[in-house]
C-alpha cells in the first residue's frame, strides 16, 4: 500500500458533474448499471442482521457488480478491494466505502441521546466534525448517521443512537451532525458524506419492540417525524436509509408514498435512496412480495436506489427489464445518484483517497479528546442532589460498584473505538492523587434476562469498606450491551444484583451518590430515594471517567438536560412531554378523581420530566416581558427576562422557550418547544436572555394537514425545564 499525497480534488458544478455522469451512464452495460445499486459486505463487514457471505465479493467487484461496501474500516483492506474495481473492473468505476460512524470513529463521544442533553447543537457539529476527519483518514466516504428517529419509548434500545423527543431540537440536530460530517466541501479530505436514517417511524416502532410496525397518522408523520429528515435535507444529506419497519402497513422500503411521494417529490431530496441492512428482502417475510423478483420489482417502483446486503436487484432486475424494458427509466435515475456522489466526493479524480499508511496518527488526537472530554461533561444530567451533597470535597471516599474499575464506556456503536482508550473511574481518581476505598460489590454481568445472582462475599466487602468513608460513589447501571440494535427490554430496571447492593450499602446509613451508566432512561424508582444525590452519566466514551471525576469534584459544573422524559414505571410509557391534554385533563392535586385522564396506582407526571437538569448553580429567573400583546404576519415578537446566578459557582443554563395554543382547529400539546439558548452565567452575575419568535414560529399541521399558523391566543413559555416555567399571553391577529 502507497502513502498517497493530498492532492487538490476537482471542486465541479452540479452541471458539470451531470454531464460527466450521463455520459458514464451511457457506457455502461444493463448489468454494470444494477450493480451501481448494490452495497456488498465483505470479510470483517460489521453484522447487523443476517450472516453475509462473503466469498464472492472480490469477484463481483471484478465483474463491475458491486457499487459500495459496507462496514469496512481498515484501510489496507479498502484499498485492495478499491484497486479490484479501477483496475480489474471494465468500466473502472471506484466503490463507495460506508460506515456507522456514530458517535465517533476512533475517538469516542457521548452517545447521541446523551450528547443530544448538552443542547448544544455548536458542539454536536464539532463532534462529527471530528467524527468525519478521523473516518475519512481511515478511508471511509460515507456514514450512516445521523440517526433521526424521534423515540418516546426507551424500552426500545436504539433510543441511544437518537437526539430524543423534541422534533424542533432533532430538527436542531440534523442540521450540526449532516453540516459537521461534510463541512460544505465533499472534496475535503476531511469531509464525508452523510446517511440520515431511518427513514421513516423506526422509533415509533410498536411497543418499544425491536423492528416492530408503526401507525401514524399523516398528521403526526408531518408534525413530528419528518422535520428533522427535512432539515437533513435543507443542510443537503447526501443519502437516505429507509427503516425496517412497516408504516401503515407497507413496509418503508418498498413504500412508493413514503420514497416517492413525500421524499422526492414534497421534500426535494435528490440524493441517493439505500435500504437498511437486508430490509428490502425482509418484505418478503412482511407478506407483500413472493419471491426475490417481486422484491425488486417493488423496491424499484417505490423509489429505492440502492440495496443493502439484500441481492435482489443484482439477481432480478435485468430479466424484469426484459419484460418491461420501460424500469430501465428508473434504473437510470438511481445509477445517476449513485455515481453523482462517487463524483461529488471526488473518488473518480482519486479513488484511494484518505487511504495512509500511518492512519492511526490522525486518530485521538489532543484536540479530539479535549472536545470528547467537553462533550462528556456537557452530557452528564445531573437528577437529584439534596442538601447540595455535590460537588463534594475533602471526603473519605468509596468507591462502590460494577463500573468503577471498568472501561467498558464506549457505548453500543462504539466505532472504532478501544475499550482499552478510556480510563476507569478508579484510575482517575487515584491519577489526581485522591485517596480512595474501592470494591466492585457486584459484576457487571450481561442480564439478557433477569436475574436474582448475587455473590454476598461481595456484597459484604463492599459494605465492610463502606463503612470505615465518609461518602459512597456507587457506578451502576446497565451493561453498554444492553442498549443498542436488538436490545428491547421490557423491565427498564437497574439489574436485580445491582439494586441489592444498592439496599445493603444504604443500611450503612452512608450518604451515596449515585452514578448512573445507561444507553436509555432506566427506571431507577427503587433505588432513588435511597440516594442523595444521582448523576446520570450515560455511555460517554474515550473521555467517560475524567468528566465524571470532575463533575463530583465541582471542576465541571453539570449542566445537560434531558432530550427524554424519565418515567416512573413502564406501565406509563409512552410519556412525553408534548402529549395533548385529553377533554378530562389530570388534576395532580387530585389524584383520586376517578374520571380523569389517569392511571389509578400511579400519579401522571414523569420521574423526571423533558428539559429537566439540576446544576451546582442556583439560576432566578425574572418576570417575563414581552415587546407587544399582539402580533401580526409581520411582526418580529420579543421575550425577554433576567437571569440571575444566585451562587458561588459559574454555570451554563438550558434556557427554553416553549409555547401553548389556546384554541386550533387541532388539539395541540400543552407545551411546545420553539427556541433555546443556553447562556455561561458567572457566580453572583445576570444577564438579559431575549428571544425572538415570528408568526411562524407557531404553525402547526392543522385540519387541513396545512402547516399554518391560526390567529388566536397563545402563551409563550419561558424556564427551566418544561415543567419549571414562566408565562406571558400573545394574541396574534
Ligand atoms: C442498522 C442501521 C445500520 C446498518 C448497517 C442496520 O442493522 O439498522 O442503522 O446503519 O445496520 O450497519
Amino acid at each position: 500500500m502507497i502513502e498517497l499525497e493530498k492532492k487538490e480534488l476537482s471542486k465541479r458544478s452540479s452541471s458539470e458533474i451531470e454531464v460527466l455522469v450521463d455520459k458514464l451512464i451511457k457506457q455502461l452495460t444493463i448489468s454494470e448499471k444494477i450493480g451501481q445499486m448494490y452495497q456488498s459486505g465483505h470479510q470483517y463487514t460489521v453484522i447487523t442482521g443476517p450472516i453475509f457471505n462473503a466469498s464472492k465479493t472480490v469477484e463481483n467487484i471484478r465483474k463491475g457488480m458491486v457499487g459500495s461496501i459496507l462496514g469496512m474500516n481498515e484501510p489496507e483492506m479498502i484499498y485492495n478491494l478499491q484497486k479490484v474495481a479501477v483496475e480489474e473492473s471494465r468500466m473502472k468505476i471506484p466503490l463507495l466505502f460506508c460506515n456507522d460512524i456514530i458517535h465517533g470513529c476512533r475517538t469516542i463521544f457521548p452517545h447521541n441521546l446523551a450528547l443530544s442533553c448538552s443542547f448544544n447543537p455548536k458542539l454536536v457539529k464539532e463532534v462529527s466534525k471530528i467524527a468525519a476527519y478521523e473516518s475519512a483518514h481511515c478511508g471511509i466516504n460515507l456514514t450512516f448517521s445521523p440517526m433521526l428517529d424521534l423515540v418516546r419509548d426507551p424500552r426500545w434500545g436504539r433510543v441511544m443512537e437518537s437526539c430524543g423527543e423534541d422534533p424542533f431540537l432533532l430538527e436542531e440536530y440534523a442540521k450540526a451532525y449532516v453540516e459537521g460530517y461534510q463541512q460544505d466541501d465533499l472534496t475535503k479530505y476531511d469531509s464525508i458524506a452523510s446517511c440520515a436514517k431511518h427513514f421513516i417511524g423506526y422509533g415509533a416502532a410498536s411497543g418499544g419492540k425491536e423492528y416492530n410496525s408503526v401507525d401514524m397518522s399523516d398528521r403526526t408523520l408531518r408534525q413530528y417525524y419528518l422535520p428533522p429528515f427535512k432539515q437533513a435535507i435543507n443542510s443537503g444529506v447526501k443519502m437516505i436509509m429507509t427503516a425496517f419497519n412497516t408504516f401503515n402497513d407497507v413496509p418503508v422500503t418498498a413504500n412508493k408514498y413514503l420514497l416517492t411521494d413525500i421524499l422526492r417529490n414534497e421534500l426535494k431530496f435528490n440524493g441517493v435512496t439505500i435500504s437498511d441492512y437486508t430490509s428490502s428482502g425482509e418484505i418478503i417475510k412482511h407478506k407483500i412480495a413472493v419471491n426475490n423478483k417481486d422484491v425488486a420489482l417493488k423496491c424499484l417502483l417505490a423509489g429505492l436506489d440502492h440495496e443493502m446486503i439484500s441481492t435482489s436487484y443484482v439477481e432480478e432486475l435485468e430479466g424484469l427489464l426484459e419484460e418491461n424494458p420501460a424500469l430501465e427509466n428508473n434504473i437510470n435515475q438511481s445509477v445517476k445518484r449513485i455515481l453523482t456522489l462517487k463524483y461529488e466526493l471526488g473518488l473518480f479524480d482519486n479513488p484511494y483517497k484518505n487511504i495512509y499508511q500511518n492512519h492511526q496518527k490522525y486518530l485521538l488526537s489532543e484536540k479530539a479528546l479535549n472536545v470528547a472530554y467537553e462533550a462528556a461533561c456537557q452530557s452528564i444530567v445531573l437528577l437529584k442532589n439534596e442538601n447540595n451533597i455535590l460537588p463534594i470535597n475533602n471526603q473519605k471516599i468509596a468507591l462502590i460498584g460494577p463500573f468503577i474499575d471498568n472501561n467498558n464506556l464506549n457505548g453500543a456503536w462504539g466505532g472504532q473505538g478501544k475499550n482499552s482508550d478510556c480510563e476507569t473511574l478508579y484510575e482517575v481518581f487515584k491519577n489526581k492523587n485522591i485517596h480512595v476505598e474501592y470494591s466492585q460489590g457486584t459484576t457487571d454481568e450481561y442480564f439478557e434476562m433477569p436475574t436474582d445472582n448475587v455473590d454476598l462475599d461481595l456484597i459484604n466487602e463492599a459494605v465492610e469498606i463502606v463503612k470505615d468513608s465518609d461518602i459512597v460513589i456507587m457506578a451502576c447501571g446497565e451493561n453498554q450491551h444492553m442498549s443498542g440494535e436488538g436490545y428491547s427490554r421490557t423491565n427498564i430496571e437497574l439489574p436485580n444484583n445491582q439494586i441489592k447492593l444498592i439496599n445493603a450499602i444504604s443500611e450503612t446509613k452512608k450518604k451515596i451518590i449515585l452514578l448512573v451508566y445507561a444507553g436509555r432512561p432506566l427506571d431507577i424508582s427503587k433505588v432513588i430515594d435511597k440516594c442523595e444525590a444521582v448523576l446520570y452519566t450515560w455511555f460517554l466514551g474515550t473521555r467517560t471517567s475524567r468528566a465524571i471525576v470532575d463533575t463530583v469534584l465541582g471542576i465541571n459544573n453539570p449542566n445537560a438536560k434531558l432530550t427524554m422524559t424519565f418515567p416512573r414505571t413502564v406501565g406509563q410509557i409512552p410519556i412525553y412531554y408534548n402529549q395533548l391534554n385529553t377533554g378530562r385533563p389530570y388534576d395532580k392535586n387530585n389524584h383520586g378523581d376517578r374520571y380523569k385522564s389517569r392511571y389509578v396506582d400511579i400519579i401522571n407526571e414523569p420521574m423526571f420530566p423533558f428539559g429537566y437538569g439540576l446544576s451546582y448553580a442556583k439560576f432566578i429567573y425574572g418576570e417575563l416581558k414581552l415587546n407587544q400583546s399582539n402580533a401580526n404576519k409581520i411582526d418580529i415578537i420579543t421575550v425577554s427576562t433576567v437571569i440571575t446566578n444566585e451562587s458561588k459557582y459559574d454555570g451554563y443554563e438550558v434556557v427554553q422557550l416553549y409555547i401553548e395554543a389556546m384554541c386550533f382547529t387541532v388539539s395541540r400539546p400543552n407545551m411546545e418547544l420553539k427556541k433555546f439558548q443556553k447562556i455561561y452565567l458567572k457566580a453572583n452575575s445576570s444577564q438579559t436572555v431575549v428571544f425572538e419568535l415570528k408568526y411562524e414560529d407557531f404553525k402547526y399541521y392543522n385540519i387541513d394537514n396545512m402547516n399554518i399558523t391560526e390567529p388566536g391566543k397563545y402563551l409563550i413559555k419561558l424556564g427551566t425545564s418544561s415543567v419549571d416555567y414562566k408565562q406571558v399571553e400573545i394574541v396574534l391577529i
